[in-house]
């Protein structure tokens, strides 16, 4: 049974390899166009707006906007360099926003003593911002019930 899954498996990737090698012959494009896509990271090839107050939010659900740079910002399993400013117990000697109480609950709707596991990596959600151009143009306006 095991050689017959390997065997297969064999077909498998052949077959495969076979379709992705007459897709690379297509050139990867971007929607700037396929030089763009060569080394598109943000630290490198923009500069981050200068630091900033909080932004006002343009729909109730948005992850607010990062405000501030987070270059060398680390997160990783055994560190958050957020949390060293953003959690509750270091948010008052730092003047950052704390972290909302919805980040302490896990998908099972159980409320941890700390963050959860599914807000750890904060930057998944939360974006900082960059001197970027817009992809493309667009007419979005920000809900009605946040408009000042
Ligand atoms: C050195 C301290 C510090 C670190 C580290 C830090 N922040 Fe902040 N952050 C702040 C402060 C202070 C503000 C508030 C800015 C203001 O109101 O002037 C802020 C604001 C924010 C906001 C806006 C909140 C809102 O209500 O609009 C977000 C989101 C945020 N930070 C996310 C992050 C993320 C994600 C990281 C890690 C990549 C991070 N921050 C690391 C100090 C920090
Ligand atoms: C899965 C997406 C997600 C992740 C991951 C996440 N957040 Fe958030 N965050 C949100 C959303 C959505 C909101 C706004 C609604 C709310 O408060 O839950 C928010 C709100 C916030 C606020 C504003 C709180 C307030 O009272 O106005 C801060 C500060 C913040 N997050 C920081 C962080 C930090 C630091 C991390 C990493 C430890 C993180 N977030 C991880 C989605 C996320």
């Amino acid at each position: 049974m095991k050689k017959l899954a390997c065997i297969l498996g064999l077909f498998l990737a052949l077959g495969l390899s076979a379709t992705s090698s007459s897709v690379a012959a297509e050139e990867l494009k971007s929607l700037r166009g396929a030089e763009a896509v060569k080394g598109d990271v943000p630290s490198e090839n923009y500069r981050y707006e200068r630091d900033k107050a909080t932004q006002q939010r343009q729909y109730v659900q948005q992850p607010p906007l990062i405000p501030h740079t987070t270059k060398g910002y680390l997160i990783t399993k055994e560190f958050n360099k957020c949390l060293d400013c953003h959690s509750w117990d270091r948010a008052a000697e730092t003047g950052a926003v704390r972290v909302s109480v919805t980040h302490f609950k896990t998908r099972e709707g159980k409320e941890l003593s700390n963050i959860s596991p599914r807000r750890y990596f904060c930057v998944q959600c939360h974006v900082p911002q960059t001197d970027a151009k817009p992809l493309v143009g667009n007419n979005f306006k920000p809900a009605a019930g946040l408009v000042k």
